[in-house]
């Protein structure tokens, strides 16, 4: 009777220190919960989020049609994305909200669905890679590739290079510009290449203000009139990227990038999101591009002027007069660079954690560990409206204005696991991508 007496009493105390233990646990999560407090318009703006019929995505495009942007829902199922398009009218207000196709487990859709857009969007300020699924079965799509491996990570690595990408021969030289050592004769060879081109009078002033400074800015390439890549012609913009706190336990590493290593179910969804983070911060590396300046290669403000005589040969309507900031002291580029708070593109790439979101994610999910979810989620779970605060933060906030490569939960930059912040990795990773999604020359964009 002691015995049982004791056990009782154990038990009790156990259970007790459980519940305490739970209690304080639910207190954190109601503590921690970030949320987006800027109230920044985005009236102007044109935003993509993949998988916002439902879920995260839903509620980021809700709050950023009340913001005032233009958002573009971009999902697989077209009666719910219309639904959902319907949904956010009415309760926004903003009839800018529209839906367009694409299944990112098809590489051809992804690449259908980004001609669509640079055929009939004249800009992008921001896209935001939501859309992900868990749990899907071991099969491979049309493509050869493994199926949670291509929605979660190769179809949105295609179509944020295909939303980057530079079309143009001018823009592409004005970018090669920013990878080579910039020699008077480079600055003859590329005027001349304007030359061949049409180029408007503001585009050459630009360029001979920014050869005077030794860099190349945003307001070149957003002025540069060709088929410049949407988020770079529509710069500042934002890449988001959403990925999962799962990340941390991928055992992806650089002895096993073949994509068979990639096809272990246990490792599978936590991959595809390390993916996302080393994809991000990649894009953060190259969108911030380099400038290699011999030191004997300044251009002085007589160098200048040589190429003045030969940009005087162009036509009466390209002909400019040369701003006085050319004739100012030259500014060592690495200078300009390491001072410069933003990038060279202006388009900056971030990824976020949404946190553990009562959402569809978990459907596949089947008995016992369903059931448990359930219970888990009702108790600890945020609504999809908060958990769509970090993206909505980074989308929007002006406190993010310029910052790259950096991991965001709860509306706070927070630290990723090491494997993310690996730089060999994530080239690595990029370039498999690259072959493993076929991209062709001009789908490149650096
Ligand atoms: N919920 C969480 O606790 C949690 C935690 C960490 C990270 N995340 C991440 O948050 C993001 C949003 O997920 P969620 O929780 O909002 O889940 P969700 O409610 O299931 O939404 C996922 C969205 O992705 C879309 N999608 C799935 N497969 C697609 C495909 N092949 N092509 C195009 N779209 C596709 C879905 O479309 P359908 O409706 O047509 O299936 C849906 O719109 C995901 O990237 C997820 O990995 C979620």
């Amino acid at each position: 009777m002691g015995v049982i007496c004791l056990l009782c009493s154990l038990t009790g105390k156990f259970l007790l220190l459980i519940a305490v233990a739970l209690l304080i646990l639910k207190l954190y999560l109601l503590l921690c919960k970030g949320v987006c407090t800027s109230r920044r318009r985005m009236d102007g703006k044109t935003v993509i989020i993949t998988g916002a019929n439902t879920g995260i995505g839903k509620e980021t495009a809700l709050n950023l049609a009340r913001r005032g942007a233009r958002v573009i829902l971009a999902c697989r199922d077209m009666d719910k994305t219309n639904q959902a398009c319907r949904e956010i009218i009415s309760k926004t207000g903003n009839k800018e909200v529209i839906g367009h196709h694409i299944d990112l487990s098809s590489l051809q859709s992804v690449r259908d669905f980004a001609r669509v857009i640079l055929t009939t969007e004249s800009r992008l300020d921001v896209l935001v890679n939501n859309a992900g699924a868990a749990g899907l079965s071991r099969k491979r799509t049309q493509d050869g590739l493994q199926i949670e491996m291509q929605v979660n990570h190769f179809g949105p690595f295609l179509l944020v290079n295909l939303l980057l990408v530079t079309k143009d021969l001018v823009v592409e030289l004005v970018h090669q510009y920013a990878l080579f050592t910039v020699t008077k004769d480079l600055v003859v060879k590329l005027v001349h290449q304007y030359a061949l081109f049409t180029i408007t009078k503001d585009l050459v002033v630009e360029l001979v203000h920014q050869y005077a400074l030794f860099t190349i800015t945003k307001e070149l390439v957003v002025d540069a009139p060709c088929s410049l890549g949407l988020l770079k012609r529509s710069a500042p913009s934002r890449i988001i990227m959403v990925t999962s706190l799962l990340h941390t336990r991928s055992k992806l590493d650089l002895t096993s990038l073949d994509a068979d290593d990639w096809f272990d179910d246990e490792n599978l969804y936590s991959t595809s999101k390390l993916a996302n983070i080393l994809v991000a911060n990649e894009l953060a590396r190259k969108l911030r591009g380099s400038v290699e300046v011999a030191s004997s290669s300044f251009l002085t403000p007589s160098d200048l002027a040589d190429s003045v005589e030969i940009w005087q040969q162009l036509n009466d309507d390209q002909i400019f007069s040369i701003r006085p900031a050319v004739t100012s002291s030259v500014v060592s580029p690495r200078e300009q660079i390491d001072n410069s708070p933003c990038n060279l593109t202006g388009v900056t790439a971030n990824s976020t954690h949404p946190g553990f979101v009562a959402t569809e994610v978990f459907r596949r999910l089947r008995g016992f560990r369903k059931t448990l979810l359930d219970i888990v989620i009702k108790f600890y779970a945020k609504t999809p409206e908060e958990g769509a605060q970090t993206t909505i933060y980074l989308a929007a906030s002006e406190e993010v204005e310029g910052i790259s490569g950096k991991y965001f939960v709860d509306c706070k930059e927070t630290k990723t696991s090491l494997r993310a912040q690996n730089v060999a990795l994530a080239k690595k990773l990029w370039e498999k991508s690259e072959l493993l999604v076929k991209m062709s020359r001009d789908e490149i964009h650096y």
